[in-house]
C-alpha cells in the first residue's frame, strides 16, 4: 500500500464531496495515523481525509499541532448544528502551501460525530477549535477557505492559485499525478470499500 500525500489545489478530489464512512479496518486506521503524521511535517493544525485523496467523511485535528503537548482528535462522519457569533481571522490550508486569508467563521458551533473507536461525539467547540472544525469540515463538503474569502482579497491571489493551477496540469502531463478519469475511477473503488 503506498503511503499518503498531501495534495495541492487544484486536485479534483479536493472539489467532491465526501462520502460517510460505513466502516472502519485496519487500513483506515493506518491511514489515520499517517495522516497526524502528515499534518505534523507540514505544521498544520487539521487535515481532512480528501486532502490525502481519501473521499470520507473523516478529519484529524490536534489545535496545538504537536504530537507532545496537543489532544489528537479523529472526527467521522461529522455534522455541524447551532452555529453562534462570527468572528475573523487569517487562515491557511495544507492543500495551499504558502496561501493566507482572512475568513469569517461562527465563533461557536456544535459538532456531532464519532470518534476512531465508535464513540459519539457531542462537542460544543469555540474559537481556534470552532475555526479549525469548520474549515475541516468544508473540505468534507468539497469547499476550501479560499472560496469564503472576500473576492477583492482573493484576487491578489490569483496569480499563486494560477501556479498552483499550472503545477497540477504539468504533473499530470508528466504522470506523477494520475490524469482525472484515473482519479475518479480510484474515488468510486473507495468509495464501494468504504461507505
Ligand atoms: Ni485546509
Amino acid at each position: 500500500m503506498p503511503s499518503l500525500q498531501i495534495i495541492n489545489y487544484p486536485h479534483p478530489t479536493l472539489r467532491h464531496p465526501s462520502k460517510p464512512l460505513k466502516k472502519v479496518d485496519r487500513t483506515l486506521r493506518t491511514w489515520i495515523e499517517e495522516m497526524f503524521e502528515l499534518m505534523y511535517q507540514a505544521k498544520g493544525i487539521g487535515l481532512a481525509a480528501n486532502q490525502v485523496d481519501l473521499p470520507f467523511q473523516l478529519f484529524v485535528i490536534n489545535p496545538e499541532g504537536d504530537r507532545d503537548s496537543g489532544q489528537e482528535m479523529v472526527f467521522i462522519n461529522p455534522v455541524l448544528k447551532t452555529p453562534k457569533g462570527s468572528s475573523q481571522a487569517e487562515e491557511g490550508c495544507l492543500s495551499l502551501p504558502g496561501v493566507y486569508g482572512q475568513v469569517a467563521r461562527s465563533e461557536q458551533i456544535h459538532v456531532t460525530g464519532f470518534d476512531l473507536q465508535g464513540n459519539p461525539i457531542d462537542l460544543v467547540a469555540k474559537g481556534l477549535l470552532a475555526r479549525v472544525i469548520q474549515h475541516e469540515f468544508d473540505h468534507l463538503q468539497g469547499t476550501l477557505f479560499i472560496d469564503r474569502m472576500e473576492a477583492s482579497d482573493r484576487r491578489l491571489l490569483s496569480d499563486r492559485l494560477y501556479e498552483f493551477e499550472l503545477e497540477l496540469q504539468t504533473r499530470q502531463e508528466s504522470g506523477t499525478i494520475p490524469d482525472n478519469q484515473t482519479i475518479k475511477k480510484r474515488i468510486e473503488t473507495l468509495e464501494n470499500q468504504y461507505c
